[in-house]
């Protein structure tokens, strides 16, 4: 689309004093993953920036017919310090043997939409352009997207167009919340950690990870991370009363433990699946009122995703130990509890696909995606991550940290 047909795109930032409305329509337009079968609509509850604004630095554009002022697409991004690799310290105060992270400054793009009407005119490729200059001004050494993998619109605009590179393909795993709560193992003790006891044991224990999030303390401190709890063996020295703090924890261990965080999305945006029949909605719902009628047989009932519908995200899932997995699967039962008490109908992670501790993380694969396709590109030439050589290349670790924000 050019000048020549007199319909010329003016990609501009987002203003929300004036574009709140059409950008709500475009997105209500815009299914994402191919069409014809069950579709994912999101609802962003009024704020078009609700899933880059918890990130250091963020930018939202949109896409304007200049003749008529009509929006026709969107693209979010973010920018923030994560870990690319690992070291050995030359720092001598520090353990010359344990590995220390090497960061770079990455950038995240997502929510990218062009109305239907305007597909396959460039519209979203302009957009990508032109957030991949806002990257580089301010210094993003990486860029990359997330997408599935039979999203063959944007794999082929990033992939072919755009030069990104697939990279790393982690699980997504769903769990729905039922009417019942599920029982916590009675082997199990869990420990709710203070924000800043959770900061010191991610940084020690996942800072290597790949993707971890440097400002892991705005993550844990922000209003919408609703805690970190903590799995050990019912019966070791470690309880809620007796807790002492991270650096004890970890200098002394008990054999087999677990962490995770949780993170709550409902109040950022909401989700809903179109395209289902009328007879797999009754379904469903007949499902969920006799759960409700009759906890105490744990029937395993389909939650509402017909409707919009609220999440939460559990994040910084990991643990050490021949039991950490049971750990886990006690620390998902906890987070389905408290997504129940929330009103949410599923709980959801993303943990990359050799995960070890993926075995302890319930989930339906109908609503789960095996395979979250992320592709990577390099920006520019000036480079942190030194010895790492180029990421893009780099073979990938057992573990990534996804980081709630982006979800
Ligand atoms: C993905 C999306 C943003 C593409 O926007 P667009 O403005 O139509 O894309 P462009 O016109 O700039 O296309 C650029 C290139 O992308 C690829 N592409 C775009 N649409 C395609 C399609 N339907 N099938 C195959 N390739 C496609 C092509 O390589 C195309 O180049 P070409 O037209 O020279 O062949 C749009 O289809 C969309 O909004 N989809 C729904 C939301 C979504 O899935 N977003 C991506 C989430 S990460």
């Amino acid at each position: 689309m050019g000048e020549d047909n007199q319909c010329v795109i003016v990609v501009r930032e987002f203003d929300p004093s004036k574009d709140l409305t059409s950008v709500e329509e475009v997105e209500k337009r815009c299914e994402v993953g191919p069409s014809g079968k069950l579709s994912l609509f999101t609802d962003l509850l009024g704020d078009p920036i609700c899933r880059v604004r918890h990130s250091p630095a963020f930018l939202m554009l949109v896409a304007e017919l200049s003749s008529t002022k009509e929006i026709v697409g969107m693209i979010r991004g973010c920018i923030k310090t994560v870990t690319c690799g690992k070291k050995l310290s030359r720092n001598t105060k520090s353990d010359p043997t344990k590995p220390v992270p090497i960061y770079t400054k990455l950038a995240y793009i997502l929510g990218l939409r062009v109305s239907p009407s305007h597909r396959r005119m460039g519209i979203g490729l302009k957009m990508v352009l032109r957030m991949e200059e806002w990257f580089s001004q301010n210094g993003a050494e990486y860029a990359y997207i997330a997408t599935e993998n039979d999203n063959q619109a944007s794999v082929n605009l990033f992939t072919d167009k755009c030069g990104y590179s697939k990279f790393r393909t982690p699980s997504i795993l769903v769990n729905p919340v039922f009417a019942h709560r599920l029982p916590v193992s009675n082997r199990v003790t869990l420990i709710k950690l203070p924000p800043s006891d959770a900061e010191s044991l991610y940084r020690r224990r996942f800072s290597t990870t790949e993707f971890f999030p440097r400002d892991i303390d705005s993550v844990l401190n922000n209003r919408l991370s609703l805690g970190t709890f903590l799995a050990v063996p019912r019966g070791c020295c470690y309880t809620q009363e007796s807790w002492s703090g991270s650096d004890e924890f970890l200098s002394y261990p008990p054999e087999s433990w677990a962490v995770l965080s949780v993170w709550n999305c409902k109040d950022v945006f909401r989700l809903e699946v179109r395209g289902a029949s009328r007879v797999r909605k009754t379904l469903a719902k007949s499902t969920r009122i006799a759960d409700k009628l009759l906890p105490f047989l744990r029937l395993p009932s389909i939650p509402e995703v017909f409707k919009p519908f609220g999440l939460h995200f559990l994040y910084g899932l990991g643990g050490e130990g021949p039991r950490a997995a049971k750990f886990v699967k006690a620390l998902c039962a906890h987070a389905h509890n408290l997504a129940k008490e929330g009103g949410c109908s599923v709980v959801a992670t993303e943990v990359a696909n050799r995960e070890p501790l993926k075995i302890g993380v319930p989930f339906w694969k109908r609503l789960s995606c095996d395979e979250d396709l992320w592709c990577i590109k390099r920006l520019g030439e000036d480079y942190s991550d030194g010895s790492v050589g180029d990421w893009t290349n780099s073979p990938p670790g057992l573990s990534i940290f996804v980081d709630p924000r982006e979800f």
